[in-house]
């Protein structure tokens, strides 16, 4: 169900979230919540963005990650399942990007599901481009490796 659309959002980089707050959101689309999970990364943000409702609701959240110098990492995007389709997540990412932009980062970077890609491409601006993964923790190589 989409929320009504004169529903009025509020944009904050660096919006101070409370542990509770992001767990509820994530419960809200259907995700499983890690308790302590954003104290322990938020330390090592770049920034991000809340949106939020005129309640002070916490509805959407994107996470920016970032190298220190010209690379951020676009991470943990999520909008509150009843206000999925009215744009939150479009105007999370452009504020996210245009933040480490002013932050001085030359590229954003993001990787998602294939189901996703209407969304980052279209909706979002991203293009298309090579990249690389490896699951460290199941990935016999490294799983339980002492780093020799
Ligand atoms: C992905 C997500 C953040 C999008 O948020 P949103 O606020 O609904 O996005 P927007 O309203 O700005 O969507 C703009 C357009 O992007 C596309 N889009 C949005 N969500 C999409 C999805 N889940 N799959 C495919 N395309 C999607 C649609 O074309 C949409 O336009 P429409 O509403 O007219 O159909 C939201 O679906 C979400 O929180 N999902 C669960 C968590 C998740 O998977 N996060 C991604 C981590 S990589």
């Amino acid at each position: 169900m989409k929320p009504p659309a004169a529903a009025k959002i509020t944009y904050r980089w660096r919006d101070p979230i409370a542990d509770e707050e992001m767990c509820d959101l994530v419960l809200s689309h259907g995700g499983s919540p890690s308790p302590g999970w954003w104290p322990r990364i938020s330390r090592h943000s770049l920034g991000w963005v809340g949106a939020r409702d005129t309640h002070r609701l916490l509805v959407g959240f994107v996470n920016v990650a970032w190298d220190g110098g010209d690379h951020a990492f676009l991470i943990d995007t999520k909008t509150r399942g009843d206000h999925q389709h009215s744009g939150i997540g479009r105007e999370l990412v452009h504020r996210a990007a245009a933040a480490a932009a002013d932050a001085g980062c030359e590229w954003l970077h993001v990787d998602f599901t294939p189901d996703l890609a209407p969304f980052y491409f279209d909706a979002c601006g991203f293009r298309s481009t090579e990249a690389g993964l490896i699951h460290l923790r199941t990935d016999p190589r490294y799983s339980g490796s002492d780093g020799s």
